[in-house]
């Protein structure tokens, strides 16, 4: 999938200083980032950035937010390790450095017409809430539109607000936990054990998958074997990244740099990954 977005070498290389308008606790370890949108800043639903904080360090994140929509830039970021860490002590009117957007994006106008669907587990919400809220937009340009997010435990659940408006605006929603506590009035099950639930058309539908690398595997594998076309089910991919411009090397797998060839694939990319095989 070609990059076609063109960006210039000051965004590539050098990053640009934005402040942070807001900053939402999400979870006990996610947060969603508001950050200035720089001028001439044009970014398509599967992109991501590099973002850094002064003496920390530079991470990738997925941008969540659809330019096409809203005014600023929007990170839903993790706690996981040392620059996430420093992310999350960042306040409103702090500033950090980010450099893109980088890498390719979802190819959504080819399901045109045909039913789509939604697959995110976790934090993959996060990238797919990019697309998700574009295709929402345009709706009428679609068949069925369906999604299923499954996470751990209803605390972790993401965007659940906006879930619903999604839900209330026709999008069948589809949402599972792990573990099941009180409040929970929704299902529980791997996301893998209600595709086959779904009122789509599995031969021509295109499928968007965003998770944890074990999820993704046997998404695409089961859709592939209910006969989505390998071309139709896409997936973003997560890889360790340094430069984030194909320099480094940190990403490359097999004839392909997850940051510039991706992080958007198909299952026949994927396959020439070797993913495919547990
Ligand atoms: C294209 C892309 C988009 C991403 N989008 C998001 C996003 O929207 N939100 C978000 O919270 N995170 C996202 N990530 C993951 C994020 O980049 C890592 O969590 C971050 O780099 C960790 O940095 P750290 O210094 O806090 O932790 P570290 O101390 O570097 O690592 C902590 C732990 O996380 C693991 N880890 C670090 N980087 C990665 C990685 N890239 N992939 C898998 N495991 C990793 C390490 O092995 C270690 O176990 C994305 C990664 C990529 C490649
Ligand atoms: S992160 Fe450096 S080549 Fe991809």
């Amino acid at each position: 999938m070609k990059n076609k977005n063109r960006q210039n070498r000051k965004g590539l290389y050098l990053p640009a200083k934005v402040e942070i308008l807001d900053v939402v606790d999400m979870t006990s370890d996610v947060k969603l980032f508001k950050l200035e949108r720089p001028k001439s800043f044009y970014y398509s639903p599967g992109q991501f950035l590099m973002v850094s904080v002064w003496g920390a360090g530079e991470v990738p994140i997925s941008i969540t937010s659809t330019h096409e929509i809203r005014k600023d830039i929007e990170l839903c970021i993790r706690k996981v390790g040392a620059v996430t860490s420093a992310l999350h002590s960042l306040t409103a009117g702090d500033y950090l450095g980010i450099r893109g957007p980088l890498g390719n994006r979802f190819p959504f106008e080819e399901a045109f017409g045909k039913d789509i669907l939604f697959v995110a587990g976790g934090i993959g919400i996060a990238p797919l809430r990019s697309l998700i809220n574009l295709v929402s937009e345009q709706k009428e340009k679609f068949g069925k539109i369906a999604l299923i997010y499954g996470s751990r435990n209803p605390s972790e659940v993401l965007f659940l607000d906006e879930i619903l408006r999604w839900r209330d605006e026709g999008i069948d929603v589809y949402l599972t936990v792990d573990v099941k506590t009180d409040p929970w009035k929704y299902s529980t099950g791997l996301v893998t054990e209600h595709l086959s639930k779904q009122r789509i058309s599995f031969k021509t539908c295109h499928s968007y998958i965003c998770g944890p690398h074990v999820m993704i595997k046997a998404v695409m594998r089961d859709l592939s074997l209910m006969g989505m076309p390998a071309e139709n089910i896409i997936t973003t991919l997560e890889a360790h990244m340094k430069c984030g411009v194909g320099k480094c090397g940190h990403c490359y797998t097999d004839g392909k740099y997850v940051c510039t060839d991706g992080p958007v694939f198909n299952y026949t990319e994927i396959k020439q990954f070797g993913m495919s095989n547990p």
